[in-house]
This record gives structure tokens, sequence and C-alpha cells, in this order.
């Protein structure tokens, strides 16, 4: 198991994620059902990046295969595009992907707490799609700040990750998600809904979006807004300006 102490709690089992994402293709089927509201999602970020005309530089944390990153990012103007995940069968797709933008690509295999912390570079938009929510509450935390570090002047931190309300336990946001599975996930087969439920009680760690914002906020980060959230109120995508 691969740790990475950034607080108190409970660390990541980067390793239990990391076997789950190499079997990119239940993913994958769970992507074309659009089950976690990718396309919505991911116009409202291209709708929040569709004002800027400067080149910028794009950090994709928790890239998975990049396929619903660069779609919302092709025509807009990229100028580098990096790609950072622990799984290394998913950024072989996401270096196929990110050639649509024709900028500068680059994939690390890697824990993204670690390449952010030891990075000096910095960038105009970082992304994590998805991902973030397998640090438990303290991690996430503490993380934000380097985030913050590695964002330029004018610079906005996206992140779409699993949402609990107002006061709800782990426990009880994960069983309503599976509620919602049960009943609208429809398109799945039994085994891949099993499969995508073992990952997520083992592995997701939602946060209130109060919480979030206020955390953002206490790293630095200027302004925080939620761009999008699903009907259920399980997913939001925020975004949390410079
Ligand atoms: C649910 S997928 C999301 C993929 C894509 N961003 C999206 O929105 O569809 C989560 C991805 O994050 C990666 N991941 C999770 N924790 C990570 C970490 N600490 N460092 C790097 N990659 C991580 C997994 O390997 C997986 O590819």
């Amino acid at each position: 198991m691969i740790t990475h102490p950034l607080s108190d709690d409970p660390h990541q089992d980067a390793e239990a994620v990391r076997a789950f994402f190499d079997q990119w293709e239940v993913y994958r089927r769970v992507l074309e059902a659009d089950c976690l509201h990718h396309r919505a999602a991911y116009a409202a970020l291209r709708a929040a990046l569709a004002g800027r005309t400067e080149p910028f530089s794009f950090l994709d944390l928790g890239a998975g295969d990049a396929d619903c990153s660069t779609a919302a990012l092709a025509g807009l103007p990229v100028r580098e595009y990096v790609a950072v995940d622990l799984s290394r069968v998913a950024l072989d797709l996401a270096a196929g992907n990110a050639a649509r933008l024709g900028a500068a690509v680059r994939v690390e295999a890697g824990n993204f707490v670690d390449f952010v912390r030891g990075a000096e570079e910095t960038f105009d938009v970082i992304l994590i799609g998805l991902s973030l929510h397998h640090l438990p509450a303290g991690d996430k935390r503490a993380f934000l700040p380097a985030l913050r570090a590695r964002l330029r002047p004018g610079g906005a931190l996206f992140f779409y990750e699993p949402i609990a309300a107002e006061g709800e336990t782990r426990d009880a946001v994960l069983a309503r998600w599976w509620d919602v599975v049960q009943a609208t996930w429809t398109a799945l087969s039994a085994e891949d809904r099993e499969r995508v439920r073992a990952h997520v009680f083992a592995s997701d760690y939602p946060e209130a979006e109060a919480d979030y914002a206020r955390w953002a906020r206490a790293a630095g980060f200027a302004g925080v807004e939620v761009r999008f959230r699903d009907a259920e109120g399980l997913y939001a995508l925020f975004e949390a300006r410079a």
C-alpha cells in the first residue's frame, strides 16, 4: 500500500485505486452510459474556459484516459497539456486522446499529491476529475494550498467530485448513492454495478459543498463557485479561482 501522510486521517489506499482503474473497460462502460454526468459536467467546464483567448497550460490530475477533458478542451487555445495518473493503462489512452489538442503533451505516471508537492512549474488551469474524493477529508484540505501554489495569476482550479449534503455522514451518502445507482444505472450489468459499488465503498470520501468552499478559501483561493450539480446532489463541479 502506498500512503501519503498529509494529515492524521487514514490515508488513501493508492494501490487499490490503481487496481480498480487498471480494469479501464469497466469505467469506460460507466462513462459511455453517462452514469456520472460527464456530458453535463464537462460541458460546464468548457463553458467556464470558453472566454480564455490567450494560450493556456492545463494540468489534468487523475486524468484517466483524458477522453472527456480533452474533448472539452478541443478548439480552445491550449498551449500545454499535462496528465498525471496512477494507472499506466489509463495514461497510454490519455496520450492518444490528448493528441487532438495540437498542444505540447506530457503524461506522468504517479500519485498526483506527490506530483503537485514536488513540482515547481505553474499552470493556468488545473482539473481534478473524480479523483480528489479518494483522499480523506484532512488530506483534501491539506492538498488545496499546494494546488493553489501551482496556479499562475488569473488561474483556476476545477474539481468534479462526489458530494454529500450538509451534515450527511459518509455511510448515509454512500447508501443514498447506491439506491440511485440501482434505480438508474440500468445500462450497466449487475456485475459492473457491483464492481463499482465495491470500489466506491472502499475508496470514496464525498464532502459537503460548504466544506470544499471553506477549505479552498482557507487555502488562499479568491472565490469558489459550483459550475454544475447533478439532480440528486451527488456530484458537483467546482471552480476555485486563484
Ligand atoms: C474516476 S477516474 C476519473 C478519470 C477522469 N478524470 C474523469 O473525470 O473521468 C479516477 C482516475 O484518477 C486516478 N487517481 C486516483 N487517485 C489518484 C492519485 N492519488 N494520483 C494519481 N491518479 C489518481 C485513477 O487511476 C483514475 O484513472
